[in-house]
């Protein structure tokens, strides 16, 4: 143990990272650090095991991973798709499901089959892009915005938007609607290529337990 590598953890702070604590807390995978609410430190260890842990801005998490500085990732797959960094994605957590869509106000619907060149504003122009242009042969103007994308069609910045959609209701709320889904999204696990031959067997355990520990929570919700 005295020599063995930290392996490292990048959580995408927020919800998801306490979830996904909470999973690995239930394969041995602890962090009592981290648990102070009022830490303003970064990075956390867990000296017995050999790991540590720092949470980052979710769309930070794919870089410090394609990168080797963290061994591990947790982030969602629309990140994931839209960074489009080299990495293992492993584990689909089942945690943070939603949906990415095309959304906009029901009028809008026949603008986006009439061929028209219309504007799309989104968070996550990566996907928008390769969506209209690669699996719908569809010429639109993206817009890239970085938070309440709901506002462009309301206000008249663009006709649709591409965004995430869990509930419906921030939709509901502000008169739009799904018009199209693009895929279902849920938070991942992501792994380091050279991590995955340098430590992996170390690696494989946790994906390995994390994948006992996922399906048997899938059988007692069944259950
Ligand atoms: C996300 C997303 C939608 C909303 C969808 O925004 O961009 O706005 O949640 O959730 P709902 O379908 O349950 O209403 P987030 O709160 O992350 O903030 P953002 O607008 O700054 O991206």
């Amino acid at each position: 143990m005295q020599n063995m590598r930290y392996i490292t953890f990048a959580l995408a702070k927020g919800r998801l990272a306490k979830k996904t604590l909470g999973i690995l807390e239930k394969i041995g995978i602890t962090c009592e650090e981290m648990k102070d609410p009022n830490t303003r430190k970064l990075i956390f260890v867990n000296e017995e095991l050999k790991l540590k842990f720092f949470l980052s801005k979710a769309s930070d998490v794919p870089t410090y991973v394609e990168y080797g500085a963290a061994d591990f990732g947790v982030v969602g797959k629309d990140t994931i798709l839209e960074e489009g960094r080299k990495m293992y994605e492993v584990i689909d957590l089942g945690l943070a499901k939603c949906r990415m869509c095309v959304a906009g106000p029901a009028s809008a619907k026949k603008l986006l089959n009439s061929g028209e060149v219309i504007r799309v504003a989104t968070k996550y122009p990566n996907i928008a892009k390769d969506y209209f242009y690669h699996k719908k042969h569809q010429t639109v103007e993206i817009v890239k915005l970085n938070g309440s994308i709901e506002l462009a069609p309301i206000v008249g910045l663009s006709e649709v938007i591409v965004d995430i959609v869990e509930t419906g209701s921030t939709l509901k709320e502000n008169g739009l609607e799904v018009l199209e889904e693009i895929c279902p999204l849920s938070a991942r696990m992501v792994v380091n290529e050279v991590s995955m031959k340098m430590e992996q067997e170390r690696i494989l355990k946790i994906i390995n337990d994390l994948k006992r520990e996922l399906a048997k929570m899938d059988e007692s919700q069944k259950s």
